[in-house]
């Protein structure tokens, strides 16, 4: 292939919509990135503006082709990656959305998941769609929806209507919109909405219309690693196939090159997703993880994870700096809890929309505990840091338990790993190395070798697996005994949270 040919992914994420170019040894050769509003109508709401999300795509691409002066003619494939779950329904015939993308976040579905699980509760649909019922997931926000918005139900019955996560919705406008667009998505955003059967990799009816969900609603399900179709004949990108589909999560585990089973990565970002390759067979979390859909690269078998998925930790620094205004920028957290020789005893837990992996538990809310005047700000920003590490070592016990096995090592990514204090009290929380590759962009980095690889630009994993290259490591350094005692008393804060009664 010659080397001045490219791939491009797009990135469209919780907090921003990203475009970046990838040579054929996997670096990048240009990036475009553009924050959309995070919209939060009332506390526990989170709503993105779907044509916003798509005017930005449009501007990120621009951008990225011309600030590296790359002509869209040597751009062999494009791929889509995306923020999970998050519900846009939209008209087939104008392309005009009903209401806002109701964002993985947002928690107002609670009374919804609560109906379906019914004398059942949470684990209803567990065996068959790998999830509990959780706000979290697609099918339930698109009920709400359907229920509240003045004719959807009417107009959804009619056919007039589709739904999708943010993958979908861009595809469908990049590849025509109400003009022949392309309403597809793939296995492993599919296996998030909570209506895809995990098995077979169907759609499941009778869920479905428990939801009130027509079928027709719904994209094909497909591969995360073929041709959908091409750009639009006027779009930027004219005549470009559109060739790879990965959830954001599952295509940092395909950069990060965890192909064999028992390979885990973290990623960092307002959340954070643990995703451990199980292979071939979908695994049944008995510790509160999550049956996911890994990646399925064309017609080769479908491979699996155990998911733990953490809602707050890159967006607990958010929170501190815009809604505390602790500090002016988050680069400033590592120095200030650098400042200080430990938590002093404070211990904060970031449940903003309930808690995740492996609680799940939607009432549980926020605490921060231990508090005594000896407290400095630099203790709470110890306090922030070290919560993301207690979180993600939480999901890495019920991985343990789960899998029947230690995890070895643990492969990071995101903006986070550019904190050294955070991880390597991650490596010492963990007593395993945590390990960050030189691209760190590697959800961008899936998707480009997704689509890479459908078009014949890569010749498949192995080519994954010699561009990726280790760019640090930490391995672990304090004592067992105060690791255990911090962790004993993360446990005791936790415990806080989900007593808390409204
Ligand atoms: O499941 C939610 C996840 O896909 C969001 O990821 O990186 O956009 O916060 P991110």
């Amino acid at each position: 292939m010659s080397s001045n040919t490219y791939v491009m992914a797009i990135d469209q994420g919780t907090t921003s919509s990203r475009a970046i170019i990838f040579d054929h040894g996997g670096q990048i050769a240009s990036t475009g990135q553009v924050e959309h509003e995070q919209i939060f109508p009332r506390a526990g709401w989170v709503e993105h503006d779907p044509v916003e999300i798509w005017t930005n795509v449009r501007e990120v691409v621009a951008f990225a082709l011309s600030s590296a002066d790359i002509d869209a003619r040597d751009v062999v494939a494009i791929g889509i990656t995306n923020q999970r779950e998050t519900a846009v329904v939209w008209d087939r015939h104008t392309g005009k959305p009903v209401y806002n993308a109701i964002v993985w976040q947002d928690t107002r579905t609670k009374a919804i998941v609560e109906e379906l699980g019914g004398d059942a509760g949470p684990d209803r649909f567990k065996d068959l769609v790998g999830l509990p019922l959780a706000t979290y997931f697609t099918g339930p926000k698109v009920k709400w929806i359907l229920d509240n918005v003045e004719g959807a139900r009417a107009r959804a019955e009619a056919g007039d209507l589709l739904m999708g996560t943010t993958d979908s919705w861009v595809l469908w406008n990049m590849t025509g919109g109400a003009v022949n667009g392309i309403h597809v998505t793939d296995v492993t955003n599919a296996s998030r909405t909570m209506l895809m059967n995990i098995d077979t990799l169907d759609w499941n009816a009778d869920i479905c219309a428990e939801m009130g969900i027509p079928l027709s609603m719904l994209p094909e399900i497909r591969s995360s690693s073929e041709v959908y179709g091409i750009v639009r004949p006027a779009g930027l990108m004219a005549g470009v196939p559109v060739a790879g589909i990965l959830g954001d999560q599952q295509a940092a585990t395909f950069g990060q090159a965890c192909f064999e089973k028992g390979m885990a990565k973290n990623t960092y970002g307002t959340g954070s997703f643990l995703l451990l390759n199980t292979g071939t067979t979908p695994v049944r979390s008995k510790n509160g993880l999550l049956t996911t859909v890994c990646y399925k690269i064309g017609n080769a078998p479908t491979v699996y994870a155990l998911e733990g998925s953490i809602a707050v930790t890159g967006s607990l620094v958010q929170w501190i700096r815009d809604n505390l205004e602790m500090i002016d920028d988050a680069s400033e957290i590592e120095g200030l809890a650098r400042s200080v020789d430990d938590n002093g005893g404070a211990y904060i837990v970031p449940a903003f929309s309930g808690l995740f992996a492996p609680y799940w538990r939607s009432d549980a809310r926020g605490a921060l505990v231990g508090l005594t005047r000896f407290v400095r700000k630099g203790h709470l920003c110890r306090a922030v840091l070290e919560s993301v590490a207690y979180q993600t070592r939480d999901v890495v016990e019920a991985m343990n338990a789960d899998a029947q096995t230690e995890l070895k090592e643990l492969k990071v990514d995101g903006g986070m790993t550019g904190n050294e204090l955070l991880m390597q009290f991650q490596a010492d929380q963990l007593g395993v190395d945590v390990v960050r590759p030189q691209v760190a962009e590697t959800t961008a980095l899936g998707a480009a070798y997704a689509a890479g690889i459908a078009v014949g630009y890569w010749n498949g994993e192995q080519d994954v697996i010699d561009n990726w290259a280790e760019g640090k490591r930490w391995t672990p350094k304090s004592g067992n005994g105060e690791c255990a005692r911090q962790y004993r008393n993360w446990k005791k804060a936790v415990q806080r949270t989900l007593d808390w009664v409204d």
